[in-house]
């Protein structure tokens, strides 16, 4: 707010707005370009709702601010633009942005009348809307007019937690899982139905790692969320679509895990097997080896959710750090995002030429 000047008035049972409680809000900015004003449920931008000020058309607008570029700065429907005498002004190498908005709008942060409210005030270096030149949370008291910049900023070790165990789940742990079937063959040598155990057992780690690092998250955003905000949990509209895909991923690997347990069982052939994934081929071609149908078809679907799954996954994972870094303000989220690509390609690699070997050995056959 350096350099700037920041008036607010609270009108009670406005007639402009049909008798309901307005903020009418008076920022001048100390220079020549775009100004916006966000109400905030967290101090950060993504997430809050803007009025932002155009100078060149005098377009005075609400905004959702899905992302921190300008592309993620998505004008509000028609019928959210609600704004009373909004406008927006130069003069003298200063802009002036002037608004009343009514205090409590639907599927909108409210504006606390009495309480604290957290505000971001942001403005350009010109007038066309791009990066800001400066921009600032804080905490306002509309009752008492008390300016605090002590806004509750986000936990950045419960967000590293939160990564840390999903990569290690399924960039690291889900493709050596989902390895150890495709390269069941090359386990024979050692114990048969070692191959399973290891499938089941790290895939059981990875939903529980999973598990883990989703209420991590789930926790983390709402403790982050002032009191009476909506934490937006799970929201289609914030961060790329990540809470909503970490939703649907979470669900999933729960609901594939639960597949492979409650699976359609092979041909009973040894009864004294503790698990008939652990017969060996010549076992299972005892009498007549058919497997039901139902075999069938899990395996098929099994594989196509657990495939499909892992893929969604390593998405969601880049989409992650993105954000991590972004919200952050950190450097390096390049040699993040190589890493993990090194680690999946090599894991994939060496599954793939163990496939191959698998096929010109004919590890099957002997
Ligand atoms: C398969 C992997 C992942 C899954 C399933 C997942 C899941 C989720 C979910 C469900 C949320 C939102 C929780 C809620 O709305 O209450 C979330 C938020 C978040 N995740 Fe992930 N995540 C994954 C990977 C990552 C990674 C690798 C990072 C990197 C640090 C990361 C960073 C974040 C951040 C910063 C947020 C907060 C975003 C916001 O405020 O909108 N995530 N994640
Ligand atoms: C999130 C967890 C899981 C994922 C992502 C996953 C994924 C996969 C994939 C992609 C395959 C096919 C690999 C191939 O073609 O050889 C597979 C095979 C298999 N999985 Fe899982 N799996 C998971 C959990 C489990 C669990 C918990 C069990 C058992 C308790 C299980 C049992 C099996 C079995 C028996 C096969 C072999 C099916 C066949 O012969 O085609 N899976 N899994």
């Amino acid at each position: 707010l350096a350099g700037s000047t920041l008036r607010t008035f609270v009108e009670r049972a406005n007639p402009l707005a049909n008798g309901q409680d307005t903020l009418t809000v008076r920022l001048t900015v100390p220079v020549l370009g775009w100004v916006g004003f966000a109400i905030s449920g967290t101090g950060q931008m993504i997430g809050s709702e803007a009025i932002i000020g155009l100078p060149d058309t005098g377009e005075v607008l609400k905004y959702n601010l899905n992302a921190q570029n300008t592309a993620g700065v998505v004008p509000m429907p028609d019928s959210q633009q609600t704004l009373i005498d909004a406008r927006i002004e130069q003069d003298r190498g200063r802009t002036t942005l002037v608004f009343t908005k009514i205090l409590v709008e639907e599927d909108e942060i409210p504006i606390e009348a009495t309480g604290q409210n957290i505000f971001l005030t942001a403005f350009g270096s010109g007038n066309t809307l791009g990066v800001h030149a400066s921009r600032e949370p804080y905490t306002l008291n509309l009752e008492t007019g008390e300016l605090g910049g002590g806004v509750s900023t986000r936990n950045s070790s419960l967000w590293a937690a939160h990564g840390w165990l999903m990569s290690i789940a399924w960039a690291v742990l889900s493709p050596l899982a989902i390895g150890s079937s495709l390269l069941r063959n090359y386990f024979r040598c050692c114990k048969e139905g070692l191959w399973f155990q290891l499938h089941r057992g790290l895939n059981m780690l990875v939903v529980l790692l999973t598990t883990i690092a989703f209420l991590i998250a789930v926790a983390a955003i709402s403790q982050e969320t002032p009191a009476g905000a909506d934490a937006s949990h799970f929201s289609t509209g914030i961060s790329d679509g990540h809470r909503t895909i970490g939703l649907v991923i979470f669900l999933l690997a729960l609901a594939q895990a639960l597949g492979g347990m409650l699976r359609p069982h092979l041909p009973a052939a040894a009864e004294n097997s503790k698990d008939e994934e652990a017969q060996g081929p010549e076992e299972q071609a005892a009498p007549t080896p058919q497997k039901s149908t139902a075999r069938k078809v899990w395996e098929v679907g099994h594989r196509a959710v657990g495939l499909s799954l892992l893929g969604l996954c390593w998405y969601q994972l880049q989409l992650g750090i993105r954000l991590y870094y972004s919200i952050f303000s950190l450097d390096g989220v390049g040699t993040a995002l190589t890493a993990l690509w090194v680690v999946i390609v090599c894991l994939v690699g060496t599954i793939s030429v163990g496939l191959i070997g698998d096929k010109c050995i004919g590890l099957n056959d002997e």
